[in-house]
């Protein structure tokens, strides 16, 4: 027995994720798992359990890792409910309201951006996020890019530095000059707080060109990359991060074959937002073509105030098997193992002996509760690092 160990015993279904026995979720039934420094030092039968220090009993319910979001657009300052309602009654979205936000974030004080980050960062918790990735992308001039980072830093090793969300308003006539910003001091001023690099690339933000200039500056200063992809309409974004080797693709919403048959040969991951679909009125993505040709799916939140403001995994795992012929099986391996593979991770995402021993207790007794029971409270209890919260 070792000093601050925890058993958590009696569990009736284990997702490890394991990827055993060709089930990718790796389900075992009447299970336990110990938690040791934080860490999952053992899973294995109920019955063959060792001693442990600390004891909580699943009751028979699922256990599951903790949702790994990676994709989220958490530093910011005001809403931007009224653009939402205009949409519900007929407008359509075109990331045009990015530049409210931006003007929103620019006012707000560190401690007005932090208490945001902050109430989200626990609103996921509560909803059995344990790794969360956070963009910058509302600030858009030097400090204001740095301190979007600097804050979010505070609360994630996986800090994103998307200078290159929107051109801003004062560089309107002269996008090569933002560009040459953003790939000069505004990374400077981001990297030591960064760990990926992502653009818009899409019509109306940036193109193929400005994208891969960007892209290419980042890495050359040590950031992965990640972008976002295809959202809006076809696009060459898809194309370009597998090319550029990026960890994930994000949106991926409008795909030609081409675009398919790349991510199927690449390492590229395919994270799909369907609260953005849902938040817009947008066709979903087409998540059973993909996950057919062999790509690699996860999913993700997008969590931010103009296209998808909800913080709920959940709901994303919902939308996935409703709305985007995914299993309940397929989701909730792309809202975990596949959130970790979009950021390159093997300490999170499973619960195999040396992982991080983060997980869910639901209050069911299968993952398949997470789409069937959409929009009821599931999550019973969340151990973040092996502490309960
Ligand atoms: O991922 N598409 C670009 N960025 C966000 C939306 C940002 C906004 O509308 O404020 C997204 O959907
Ligand atoms: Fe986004």
């Amino acid at each position: 027995m070792t000093r601050g160990s925890l058993l958590v015993d009696h569990i009736g279904e284990l997702v490890t994720n394991d990827g055993r026995d060709g089930d990718p979720l790796g389900v075992r039934r009447d299970a336990a798992l110990l938690i040791e420094d934080g860490q999952v030092a053992w899973t294995g039968p109920a019955r063959h359990a060792p001693a442990a220090d600390r004891r909580i009993d699943a009751g028979g319910a699922a256990v599951l890792p903790g949702f790994v979001d990676s994709h989220a657009h958490l530093v910011f300052a005001g809403d931007r409910a009224a653009e939402f309602a205009a949409r519900m009654a007929g407008e359509r979205y075109t990331g045009g309201g990015i530049r409210t936000t931006v003007g929103a974030t620019r006012a707000a004080s560190d401690d007005d951006l932090r208490a945001t980050v902050g109430r989200l960062r626990a609103e996921m918790l509560r909803q059995g996020t344990t790794t969360v990735e956070i963009k910058s992308g509302y600030g858009l001039t030097v400090a204001d890019e740095a301190r979007s980072l600097r804050i979010a830093a505070e609360f994630t090793d996986d800090t994103t530095f998307l200078g290159a969300h929107v051109v801003p308003a004062e560089y309107a006539d002269r996008p090569d000059d933002y560009v040459g910003l953003v790939c000069g001091p505004m990374l400077a001023a981001a990297a030591p707080y960064a760990r990926w690099i992502d653009v818009f690339c899409e019509r109306g933000a940036f193109d193929a060109d400005h994208a891969r200039a960007i892209l290419a500056c980042g890495q050359a200063a040590g950031l992965g990359v990640r972008l976002h992809a295809n959202q809006l309409g076809p696009g060459p974004g898809v194309r370009l991060g597998v090319e550029l080797g990026a960890a994930s693709v994000d949106h991926c919403t409008h795909l030609t074959d081409a675009d398919v048959d790349a991510l199927a040969g690449s390492e590229t991951v395919a994270t799909l937002l369907p609260g953005a679909e849902f938040s817009t009125r947008s066709p979903y993505p087409d998540a059973r073509r993909l996950l057919d040709a062999g790509v690699t799916v996860a999913l993700a939140t997008d969590c931010n105030p103009g296209s998808s403001y909800t913080s709920s995994m959940p709901f994303c795992v919902a939308l996935a098997v409703r709305e985007m012929r995914m299993t309940p099986a397929e989701a909730v391996w792309a809202a975990t193992a596949g959130g970790a593979a979009a950021l390159r991770r093997t300490d999170v995402g499973r619960l195999t002996p040396g992982a991080r021993a983060d997980l869910i207790i639901l209050d069911a007794p299968s993952h398949l509760h997470l789409a069937y029971r959409p929009g009821v409270p599931l999550i019973r209890q969340v151990l973040h690092n092996g502490v309960p919260r």
